[in-house]
């Protein structure tokens, strides 16, 4: 391949540029397929064509490891040099500087709101309060030891009883005033979920309190507190940097089932489904249990590490490691000084802090992470923060989702906008029996 000269191959995609072209040769064959190049220049071979052109030969990627599904415009991820742009922007700047209502403003629309833009979308998500009563209903239906996810799913999907589809939404600022709307209701919701699990009734969301403080003081009744503003700061910087994370596990996920034309909630719900796994979202739980069972049980950095090497026991290092992220997860990073910053504000000592530390140390300086590219990844300090804002431990997923949610949102968005979109329907390579007789139950031994 070679990319000084660019292949005079039409374009199939409406965004990439066509870079060259490269050979796959099948039974003595040769195949020509365009090579598409991204903005970032990430290169891909554009396969579509290949089933049609070698009369029946596809290409097999378990789990995805190798493929693109999609093109976006959204999020920039380079796992090798741990970066992460939303829309061209560097996460770190974001999170110094942005905040969680202007990045989902920025996520569904490509920029950054004007002043005015961002107070219409506050506005819209302050006024869409009410909730129907039959979701809090469902909510009192479950026992109070139900997982907070068990019921986020169940919630998501019901919001689309009073909902259309969002299938007729044909520009992004039509589709801004649904985005706000699923958001304030999920706020609300998740805090209903956490005080119902507790016992405690529900706590209305206010007028004039920003976004993260109503969810904290929804969870709490705590806009009294002294820290009351530097707690929101820290949960508001923790949803930003969840915002969206290219085509992961739960966002592929709502991209699949969307691809159906399903209802935008059924697609979202597929979302925090998918989210909930202790090897996606579900980590930030795992990680908080793995540390206090540390704490409990005395063990050594050694044992742990033993016994996360240990290929027969399924046990990993919670927090470690990522598919993409091959040298450091640029949002793990800003964590660790929210985390820092958020418990010398508040003047807590969190023995789990120091734990978290000595472990990451401990795993630094060990051959098999070192060699296998494992870091610390965005979950690994994330529970150390809301354990220190008072949210229970099985809470901690919900959270990850509510960030998660205007991600979710924009590629759904994205996807459904665009014009190639076909349903998701992956093949198989088949390698059970071939064809046999049906055996008579009596002759079966
Ligand atoms: N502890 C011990 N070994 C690990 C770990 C870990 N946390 N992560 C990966 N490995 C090993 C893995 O066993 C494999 O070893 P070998 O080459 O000897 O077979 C090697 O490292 C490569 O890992 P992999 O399983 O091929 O990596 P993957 O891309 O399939 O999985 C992962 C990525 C995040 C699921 C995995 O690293 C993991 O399970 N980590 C712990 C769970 C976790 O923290 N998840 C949160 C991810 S970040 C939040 C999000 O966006 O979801």
């Amino acid at each position: 391949m070679n990319l000084s000269e660019f292949d005079s191959v039409p374009l199939r995609s409406e965004v990439s540029d066509i870079m060259d072209s490269a050979e796959i040769k099948v039974f003595n064959k040769s195949h020509s397929f365009p090579v598409v190049m991204g903005s970032e220049e990430e290169l891909a071979i554009d396969i579509g064509s290949l089933r049609s052109q070698s009369g029946g030969v596809i290409t097999i990627d378990p789990a995805y490891v190798n493929t693109a599904s999609c093109q976006s415009k959204i999020t920039y991820l380079d796992g090798e040099k741990g970066i992460l742009r939303y829309r061209g922007y560097p996460i770190e700047q974001l999170a110094e500087k942005s905040n969680f209502l202007e990045v989902s403003y920025l996520l569904l629309n490509e920029d950054l709101p004007t002043a005015s833009e961002l107070e219409n979308l506050v506005s819209q998500v302050s006024t869409s309060h009410n909730l129907d009563p039959f979701l809090n209903n469902i909510i009192k239906s479950y026992p109070n030891h139900a997982h907070p996810m068990c019921i986020l799913s169940s919630l998501m999907v019901s919001l689309a009883v009073n909902e259309t589809g969002g299938h007729e939404l044909q520009s992004s600022k039509e589709a801004s005033a649904v985005l706000a709307k699923v958001m304030a209701q999920t706020a609300i919701l998740s805090a209903n979920i956490s005080r119902h699990g507790s016992g405690l009734g529900f706590i209305k969301a206010e007028q004039g309190l920003s976004y993260s403080e109503n969810f904290l003081n929804m969870m709490f009744d705590n806009k009294g507190h002294k820290n009351f503003s530097t707690m929101a700061s820290a949960l508001d910087c923790i949803f930003l940097l969840h915002a969206d994370h290219e085509q992961n596990c739960s966002t592929s996920a709502v991209r699949l089932v969307g691809s159906s034309q399903v209802s935008l909630y059924a697609a979202l719900a597929s979302g925090v489904n998918a989210l909930w796994g202790p090897l996606h979202g579900g980590a930030n739980q795992a990680v908080v249990e793995m540390l206090e069972s540390i704490e409990r049980d005395g063990l050594s950095f050694e044992q742990v590490l033993d016994k996360a090497k240990d290929k027969s026991d399924p046990f990993k290092l919670m927090g470690f490691g990522h598919r993409v992220y091959k040298n450091f997860d640029p949002r793990s990073k800003v964590i660790k000084s929210v985390c820092d910053r958020l418990l010398g504000d508040l003047g807590v000592d969190d023995p789990l802090l120091e734990i978290a530390k000595n472990l990451e140390n401990a795993a630094l300086e060990d051959d098999y992470f070192v060699s296998r590219k494992l870091y610390p990844n965005v979950d690994f300090y994330s529970g150390i923060i809301l354990r220190t804002l008072g949210i229970p431990t099985n809470m901690f997923t919900v959270i990850f989702a509510l960030g998660r949610l205007p991600g979710w949102f924009s590629q759904w968005f994205e996807m459904h906008s665009s014009p190639e979109t076909k349903i998701a329907r992956p093949r198989q390579i088949y390698n059970g029996h071939t064809n046999r007789q049906y055996i008579d139950i009596s002759q079966r031994v």
